[in-house]
């Protein structure tokens, strides 16, 4: 049990992550902060019959310091979505102040909470939250997540569909690792278990339809927006992952970590040149204890990491170049 700040609880994924987040029983207390709405999405949900007591904050009165206060974990979702024809880069100038901003209140407020960031372009966000953390002088790698669990979601569902018939998606695990924005998204199906009974040339569409399915919502929704209601399961997924282990349980998920700052991570970050980076993070009661090798992966993926982390280099610069500047 404990205490979650749901920062940006007014949006469209941030509303659907207060209902899971109220209706788990996993929380004695749950905090909505938003620029409008939130008081009144927290009455409606304090009619919901599980104990969470459930209260909603504005920016008037220091409501983001009120929301944050005693938080065990943060899960921020705060800022802009895209449009057709916008990347997930695209909303950076917009959402990395408000990111900052956000993160300057959680080092002065809860530097000790576990915080899970939502907001895009993830790549660059997580760096300009370090960054905001160690101005601060309370960056602890271990406890700051990117969420990249709808990769993992997606990569399950996709082969699922890709195989008909009656494949459930769950049954497959496939990592995901690299960052979350297109060519950076990587699905190992090489080390799906169990196997992804599918050909290089079948393999080709699933893998691309895993790193762009973003587009594939925010082009079907025609200007209403990018994915609210499987993030905000995905987001869900993570922090129960993150409960759980609070609990004592061993678990596992993947995340976009800074690697250097996380056991295991140093030797994953050599390897490939980039320090921030999605890999499987075992997860203990304070956060990321374990960062998982990559392992052995096909020739074809081999080809599409090196893809991943030359992206990944640049947007992670954008968000440190932000605060830095
Ligand atoms: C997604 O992966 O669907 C989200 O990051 C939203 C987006 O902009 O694509």
């Amino acid at each position: 049990m404990g205490k979650i700040a749901l920062i940006g609880a007014a949006g469209q994924i941030g509303t659907p992550l207060s209902l899971l987040c109220k209706s788990s029983d996993l929380f004695d207390e749950i905090s909505l902060y938003d620029i409008v709405h939130v008081p009144g999405i927290a009455t409606d949900l304090m009619h919901i019959d599980t104990k969470a007591k459930v209260s909603g904050y504005l920016p008037e009165d220091g409501g983001l310091k009120k929301a944050l206060t005693g938080a065990d974990i943060v899960v921020v979702t705060a800022g802009i979505a895209r449009k057709p024809g916008m990347t997930r880069d695209d909303l950076f100038k917009t959402n990395a102040g408000i990111i900052r901003d956000i993160f300057f209140e959680i080092a002065e407020t809860c530097p000790n909470a576990i915080s899970c960031i939502v907001t895009n372009p993830v790549n660059s966000t997580v760096p300009v939250a370090a960054e905001a953390l160690k101005k601060a002088g309370v960056f602890e790698p271990t406890r700051l997540f990117g969420v990249t669990t709808l990769d993992v979601v997606r990569a399950s569902t996709f082969a699922a569909h890709a195989l008909g018939g009656s494949a459930e998606p769950k049954h497959f695990k496939v990592p995901v690792i690299g960052g979350h924005s297109g060519a950076t998204i990587l699905p190992l199906y090489s080390q799906a278990k169990p196997t992804v009974n599918l050909s290089d040339e079948e393999l080709a569409p699933v893998i691309n339809r895993v790193q762009f399915g973003g587009d594939e919502i925010v082009k079907s929704k025609q200007g209403a927006g990018s994915a609210t209601t499987c993030m905000a399961y995905a987001g869900f997924r993570f922090v129960k992952a993150i409960m759980s282990a609070r609990d004592g349980q061993t678990v596992s998920e993947e995340a976009y970590v800074y690697l250097p700052g996380v056991p295991g991570g140093k030797e994953i970050a050599a390897q490939l040149g980039v320090d921030y980076f999605a890999v499987k993070i075992e997860i203990g009661k304070n956060g990321a204890s374990q960062a998982l090798p990559i392992g052995q992966i096909s020739a074809n993926e081999e080809k599409l990491l090196e893809v991943a982390v030359s992206d990944l280099k640049a947007n992670i610069a954008t968000g440190v170049s932000f605060m830095r500047s």
